[in-house]
């Protein structure tokens, strides 16, 4: 296949000075995007600033290697921090094709032991900062030939232990997702999600969640790399997909699929009835219903 170009693409990747959004950025400059790199330099729970400028460091690594690339470290779980990244687009390269909203904070706790802060935390960052960046980049997506957006959920929204604030943000977003596809349709904007797993500062913060079997595995085969072909793949103008979630790890990518059950349907409904049938509620049958909102359009090869 003819190597996938992004040559006059701009995108913009949030949390791209370390781990995944790094590699994200990384590899669309190294293929002619245009890349901001937003980064705030934040600790790992979101609870201020670490000290270090990771976006300039990862700017001076593609700009060193040829690519182009500007750092942003504004915030974006504020609206301003949201505006201020995507105005570094327009101005730096004109316009804005892409957004990889990848920034994410993490500390596990127990449900009744996380302060209701770190809840709002957790939704600002993952959840209203990703809505804010693209409510800001949206007429820009618009003008765009191929607007783009890749949101990063996590399967820790179906269920991780000590992650009810993590998880349930990412479950936010993933509805999020959903729904900007269906607003996206008319206008060609596509908009999917990835839940990716690696080794990076967020798994070693989630360590103790984790057996140390598992730990091991992330921190060596699990690299950052093997998750930005996908993202990059989703950003690019012949993706045709819309609404959809990818899980990512260590070249694994598999569809995380919604469908909907066939279920019962029996006007004369008694809670006795529920009982009764709830194995037939319940089946995963291959009549099962799956949710898409814009299907795949896979070229003809003959
Ligand atoms: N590593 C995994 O296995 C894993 C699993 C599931 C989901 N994820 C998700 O993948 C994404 C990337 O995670 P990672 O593992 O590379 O983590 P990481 O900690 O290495 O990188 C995240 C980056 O986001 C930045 N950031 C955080 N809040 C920000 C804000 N308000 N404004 C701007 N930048 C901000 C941080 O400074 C950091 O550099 C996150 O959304 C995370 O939730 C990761």
């Amino acid at each position: 296949m003819t190597a996938l170009d992004f040559t006059d693409r701009v995108v913009v990747v949030t949390g791209a000075g370390r781990g995944i959004g790094r590699a994200h950025a990384e590899l669309l400059a190294s293929r002619g995007a245009a890349v901001v790199v937003g980064d705030l330099g934040s600790a790992i729970d979101g609870s201020g600033v670490d000290g270090d400028d990771p976006a300039r460091e990862v700017v001076d690594a593609i700009t060193a290697a040829g690519g182009k690339a500007v750092a942003c470290s504004a915030d974006i779980s504020t609206e301003d921090g949201a505006v201020e990244l995507v105005d570094t687009a327009l101005s730096a390269f004109g316009q804005l094709d892409a957004v990889i909203n990848n920034a994410g904070i993490v500390r596990t706790a127990p449900f009744d032991e996380v302060p209701y802060e770190e809840y709002q935390r957790h939704l600002d960052v993952h959840y209203f900062g990703a809505l804010r960046v693209c409510r800001a980049a949206w007429p820009h997506l618009l003008k765009s030939p191929a607007g783009r957006v890749v949101n990063t959920i996590s399967q820790a929204m179906l269920g991780n232990p000590d992650m009810s604030h993590y998880g349930g943000s990412k479950g936010a977003l993933f509805g999020l997702t959903r729904n900007l596809a269906l607003e996206g349709l008319k206008s060609g904007v596509k908009v999917n999600a990835i839940a990716p797993g690696a080794g990076t500062r967020m798994a070693e913060a989630a360590a103790d969640t984790l057996s140390p079997e598992v730990m091991e595995y992330m921190r060596t085969q699990l690299r950052p790399e093997h998750v930005a072909p996908v993202a990059a793949y989703l950003v690019h103008p012949t993706c045709t997909v819309s609404g959809e979630v990818f899980n990512v790890a260590g070249g694994i990518v598999n569809r995380l699929a919604i469908l909907n059950t066939v279920g019962i349907h029996d006007p004369a409904l008694t809670i006795e009835t529920v009982a009764e049938r709830f194995d037939d509620i319940m089946a995963i049958t291959p009549d099962a219903i799956p949710q898409i909102v814009a299907p795949a359009q896979v070229p003809a090869t003959s």
